[in-house]
């Protein structure tokens, strides 16, 4: 019995973790697609390729549900996986909605019309992807009106987290913050809208300001699984819990082990 979480590094990491937390006895069957990491430069073609191929081998580890813990993969295969390609006794979930609900203050599966919220001037980081997909402002118009979002595209911030490079990393943080409030000089809220993001919290926090709430999915994420589970117990699959990544395993379990300060040792998938 296992449930599947993935993405294209060791971004998804803060999910598992925030999950391992939120639901300890649950078997999670996590994969890093590392070789071919990051998504976030790649035409939605390639990621829905990718992302299909790592799904059917969650699936083949015995997990029929698989959270994609990647934003560039919920932005840019999600619908279209779910449309015409998710088998019918599985289930694929992204990692927006649960964020997109708790910005706008909704209960889950609320589906009344769109109304005024809390927030005015939201402030998106994502990948080159998902800001391109535009899939942020889409869900959110569907729950809010009102709402101004000032999309940052944070190139170069993923592969630097990859390659354990937190001193670029924070630099990289600190030009895309500063090109965002060239554009939006005061946002109330700021969205880390990819996973790999909330490694570099405390960096995008200090670059903002005190006074600007910034979200991250990974505990949204693990409450909104909960609640899922609690609905589909059906879901939980026959598979047992892993670390798979399809590049060195060596290397992938040493930056997993650093970020989340515990023995994380990955397999070959
Ligand atoms: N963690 C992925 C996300 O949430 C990173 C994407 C990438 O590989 O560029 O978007």
């Amino acid at each position: 019995m296992a449930v599947g979480i993935f993405d294209s590094g060791l971004g998804g990491l803060t999910v598992w973790d925030a999950v391992h937390q939120r639901l300890p006895d649950l078997p999670v069957v996590y994969l890093a697609d590392s070789a071919h990491a990051p998504y976030g430069v790649r035409t939605s073609d390639d990621i829905y390729q990718l992302t299909c191929k790592a799904v059917e081998r969650l699936f083949d580890a015995g997990c029929n549900l698989a959270v994609l813990a990647c934003n560039t993969a919920s932005a840019a295969a999600l619908r279209r996986m779910q449309e015409s390609w998710v088998p019918p006794d599985k289930r694929v979930l992204g990692v927006f909605v649960p964020l997109i609900e708790a910005l706008t203050e909704r209960q889950w599966g609320d589906n009344s019309p769109p109304r005024e919220v809390a927030v005015r001037h939201v402030a998106l980081f994502a990948t080159p992807a998902t800001v391109a997909s535009r899939a942020f402002q889409r869900e959110l118009a569907f729950r809010a009106i009102g709402v101004d979002v000032e999309a940052q595209s944070c190139g170069g911030v993923v592969d630097a987290i990859e390659d354990g490079d937190m001193i670029l990393a924070e630099a990289l943080v600190r030009s895309h913050v500063d090109a965002l409030q060239r554009k939006m000089p005061t946002p109330d809220a700021a969205i880390l809208g990819c996973t790999h993001y909330p490694l570099m919290q405390d960096s995008f926090q200090a670059a903002l300001g005190d006074e600007v709430k910034v979200f991250s999915q990974a505990s949204l994420v693990a409450d909104s699984l909960a609640d899922y589970l609690d609905r589909h117990p059906d879901m939980l699959g026959t598979g047992q819990a892993a670390f798979l990544t399809t590049g060195d395993p060596r290397r992938v379990s040493d930056r997993a082990t650093q970020f989340l300060r515990r023995q994380i040792t990955f397999q070959a998938a």
